[in-house]
């Protein structure tokens, strides 16, 4: 196991009805910046329970943060909310408004463009930050990262900003979401779990945690897209997702993250919904690197999907692929650029990009240009 220093200060305030706690965490003072997306919450009785519960509070409301939050949408954020002199930001949506309030709650302590906070990779000071989140998915709110995109360049990159200080997480608010959101949310928060778990053998305790969430998620998967999702099914949909990001599976092991750093490219520049990037690239991936993934992958299929009949290493490495990529479809995702029809000139100009910025990916920066190329081009031509 590698060294490694861990430290998660966010508090995580979590069941129904726990937003009418909100005004017992932040401090009545506070004069607050509260962001939202598109309007989700208004119809579903969110807005109404952050509204009672900040009555007293000097509060300004920002609306309009969107899927892939953009870099010009936090400049306008920033904007109001220089000028109504914001002490903390309230984040109340998903994992888009969850990452744009990251940043904006950095840019308020800056006259640095949020965009130039973004390529540094890192904001270095930030207002407290407050979450309610509305999408389990991302774990957003219980790490420090957000993605931020640029509409005017095309572009999609994570940064490194505080944690939220609290995030309020009620299942009943899951209840709206679509079945293809929650699809999505299972499958980005299996990708998560991947990331960290997918490499090569490198630790019992982190192997083992990191099997249990998958295992946890392919239980709930069928459960979670059914027409009528119910609360209990809810809550545990949304733990999960926390903890398959939140920094508990991640402890001194060499993550992954090329399905994710590829699949950012995918959404700059065709706006494809992020868990279905990944659905998309991962499996490709995993056959460009199956001599490296091997071990790691025979085990995943014994341990996680109980395959017992195959001795053969290689085999059962390629059942694993399978068996994903069954559960990806079973969830309604693509598999494939292909099958998407993504435009050959996406694939086309990703792979420019990644030989321009000569950027290897993965454990151990394996994942040289030249096989991201590999990976891009077996998405695009071939469909399971
Ligand atoms: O904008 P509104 O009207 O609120 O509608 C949203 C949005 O259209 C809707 N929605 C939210 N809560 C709802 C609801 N609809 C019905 N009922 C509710 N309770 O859902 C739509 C999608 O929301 P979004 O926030 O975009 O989804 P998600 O949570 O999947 O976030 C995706 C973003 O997070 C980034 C992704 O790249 C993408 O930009 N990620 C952030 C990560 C992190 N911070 O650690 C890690 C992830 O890998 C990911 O990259
Ligand atoms: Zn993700």
């Amino acid at each position: 196991m590698k060294n490694f220093s861990f430290h998660n200060p966010t508090r995580i305030v979590f069941g129904k009805d726990c937003v009418a706690k909100l005004n017992k965490f932040i401090p009545e003072k506070e004069r607050v910046l509260v962001c939202f997306g598109g309007g989700s919450v208004r119809s579903n009785g969110v807005y109404n329970q952050v509204k009672a519960t900040l009555s007293g509070y000097t509060v300004h409301e920002f609306w309009g943060i969107e899927p892939n939050p953009s870099v010009e949408t936090v400049r306008a954020a920033v904007a109001e909310g220089k000028s109504f002199n914001a002490t903390c930001v309230l984040a109340v949506g998903g994992g888009s408004v969850l990452d744009a309030c990251k940043l904006i709650a950095a840019a308020l302590t800056t006259d640095a463009d949020p965009w130039e906070i973004t390529r540094a990779g890192v904001c270095k000071t930030y207002l407290p930050l407050y979450t309610v989140l509305t999408v389990p998915a991302t774990g957003s709110e219980m790490n420090s990262g957000a993605v931020i995109s640029n509409k005017g360049t095309g572009e999609k990159f994570p940064v490194t900003c505080g944690f939220p200080v609290v995030s309020f997480m009620d299942p009943s608010f899951c209840l709206t979401l679509g079945q293809r959101q929650r699809a999505c949310g299972i499958a980005d928060a299996y990708v998560h779990v991947l990331e960290q778990y997918l490499t090569f053998p490198q630790s019992g305790i982190m192997d083992r945690m990191a099997e249990g969430v998958l295992k946890q998620l392919i239980d709930i998967a069928p459960k979670c897209v059914k027409e009528e999702l119910d609360y209990d099914t809810a809550s545990e949909y949304m733990l999960t997702a926390t903890i398959a990001l939140n920094g508990f599976l991640g402890m001194g092991v060499v993550p992954d993250w090329a399905t994710h750093f590829i699949g950012h490219e995918i959404t700059a520049l065709t706006s494809i919904t992020h868990a279905e990037t990944l659905t998309m690239i991962l499996p490709h991936l995993w056959y460009v690197l199956l001599d490296h993934k091997q071990e790691k992958l025979a085990q995943y299929a014994r341990r996680v999907w109980h395959i017992t009949d195959i001795k053969d290493e290689r085999k059962l490495a390629l059942r694993a692929i399978e068996r994903t990529v069954k559960f990806f479809r079973d969830l309604g995702l693509a598999t494939s650029m292909l099958e998407k029809n993504v435009d050959p000139e996406v694939g086309n100009e990703i792979i420019e990009r990644f030989y321009k910025r000569n950027t290897s990916l993965g454990e151990g920066q394996i994942c040289t240009p030249e096989l991201i190329e590999a990976v891009i081009r077996r998405s695009q031509q071939v469909k399971f």
